[in-house]
This record gives structure tokens, C-alpha cells and sequence, in this order.
């Protein structure tokens, strides 16, 4: 993998809340890393122009709001990230297959054989265990349900999935390699593991079979945010 292969992997996580450390990140990392990921803090406090300071600056866009409604809604609030510019956005899988098709269908023809934004789906939210499964009435095992709903994504034309590195191989095995995986709990060997639990350094999720890592500590509270950067891209291609 080149240097600029590996760049375009890391997607920083702009887990801020206001547009002054929205221009100072974008300022600062945009060409440094291949996206930024504004998820609902962000956008909720901050809004649209959290995406269009971020695209000013040259970056890219994972608009992490993880839709789950009705199809319509959905679809609608998915074309509405597209005319955004976003390059990623994602939804719930257990919002079922019709929203997901719905969704995928609205893109396609909206944006008709043209680059549109890639839709990922979230199988099992990493915090929920068997138990929490169960009190929403679902009896099976986590990894059997991540799966389960990563072939259901992906059967509704779905881009990919958002899971632990963990999960990644398995999700390959069943999903093959015409199908996006971007992995938080993503921890280079310089860096403090923080609240994650169960993590990979960046090069053994790429090993794993992720596409894309969301980091944002490792990089955000680095001394120096540049070089930390820099440091991750050596980690993934030595
Ligand atoms: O700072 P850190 O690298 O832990 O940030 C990871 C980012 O990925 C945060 O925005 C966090 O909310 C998000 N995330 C995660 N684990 C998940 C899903 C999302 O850490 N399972």
C-alpha cells in the first residue's frame, strides 16, 4: 500500500461542537487525512455548515447520522446529505430491507450512472451486548445478528458497513470484497487506548479487511496532530 493509499483510509473524527474547531481541524488536516467524520453532536449543534466548511477546505465528508425511520424519511434524508456533498452517510440495517432499497433507489436516480454518496449500514452498535439484544427482543448471538444484517444491507444494495475490526473478517467472508468496511476502535501503538475496549492498531484492521478507519483521539489530542497523522501512515505501510 502506498503512503497516499493509507491517507486516504483514515477518516478523522471531528467529535467537536463548535464551527471554530470545525475550520481549525479542517484547516489543519484536510490533505492530511482522506475524510472527516461529523456525526450527530456536530451536526445537531452546528448544522449544513459543518459540511460546507469541511468541503471549503479541500475534505471530505462521512456524514455520520445513522438514519432509521420510515423508507420515505430515509430515503429523503439521504438525498438531502447527497445535494450536502457528502461522500459517506449511513443508516440503521435493522431499519429493514424496504428502507434500504428505498434509500439506495432514491440515490440512483437522483444521481443516474454518476458518483453519489456511498450508503453504509450499522449492523449491532458496538455497545450493545447479548443482553442487550435480548431485551429488545432479539434472541440470537451479536455476531450472528451483525452478519445476518450485513447480508441484508447488502442484498438491499447497500455500500458497506460500519463495524468493529473484529467483526471485519467475517463480515468479508460473507459479504465479499465489493462491499465497503470502515472501523472505529482503532488504536495506532503510540496512542492511548482511551474508552475503547475491544481495538486493533490501524494495521491489523487493514489486515482484518477494513476499507476505512475512523480515528479521533489518536490524532486529536496528539501533540502534534500532523505528525501523529503521518505516524499511523507509517504504522500502515511498513
Ligand atoms: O477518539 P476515537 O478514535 O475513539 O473516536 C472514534 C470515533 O468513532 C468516535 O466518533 C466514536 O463515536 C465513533 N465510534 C466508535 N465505536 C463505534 C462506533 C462509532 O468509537 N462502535
Amino acid at each position: 500500500m502506498t503512503r497516499d493509499e493509507a491517507r486516504r483510509k483514515i477518516i478523522f473524527a471531528l467529535d467537536v461542537d463548535t464551527m471554530a474547531d470545525v475550520e481549525k481541524w479542517a484547516g489543519l488536516l484536510a490533505g492530511k487525512v482522506g475524510m472527516f467524520k461529523v456525526g450527530k453532536q456536530l451536526f445537531t449543534s452546528c448544522g449544513p455548515r459543518t459540511v460546507r466548511a469541511v468541503r471549503e477546505r479541500g475534505g471530505e465528508l462521512f456524514l455520520d447520522l445513522k438514519y432509521h425511520d420510515i423508507p420515505n424519511t430515509v430515503a429523503m434524508a439521504t438525498l438531502a446529505a447527497a445535494r450536502l456533498g457528502v461522500t459517506l452517510c449511513n443508516l440503521h440495517a435493522l431499519g429493514g430491507y424496504e428502507m434500504m432499497a428505498a434509500t439506495v433507489g432514491a440515490l440512483e436516480k437522483e444521481f443516474p450512472g454518476k458518483d453519489r454518496p456511498k450508503v453504509l449500514a450499522v449492523t449491532v452498535l458496538t455497545s450493545s451486548t447479548a443482553e442487550t439484544l435480548k431485551g429488545v427482543g432479539i434472541n440470537l448471538p451479536v455476531t450472528e445478528m451483525v452478519v445476518k444484517l450485513a447480508m441484508l444491507a447488502k442484498s438491499a444494495g447497500i455500500d458497506g458497513v460500519v463495524a468493529s475490526p473484529l467483526e471485519a473478517p467475517l463480515i468479508r467472508e460473507a459479504c465479499g470484497n465489493d462491499f465497503l468496511i470502515v472501523t472505529p476502535g482503532v488504536r495506532p501503538s503510540f496512542a492511548s487506548v482511551d474508552d475503547q475496549k475491544r481495538i486493533m492498531t490501524p494495521a491489523d484492521a487493514v489486515k482484518a479487511g477494513a476499507d476505512y478507519l475512523v480515528i479521533g483521539r489518536p490524532i486529536a489530542a496528539a501533540e502534534d496532530p500532523v505528525a501523529a497523522c503521518e505516524a499511523i501512515i507509517d504504522e500502515m505501510t511498513l
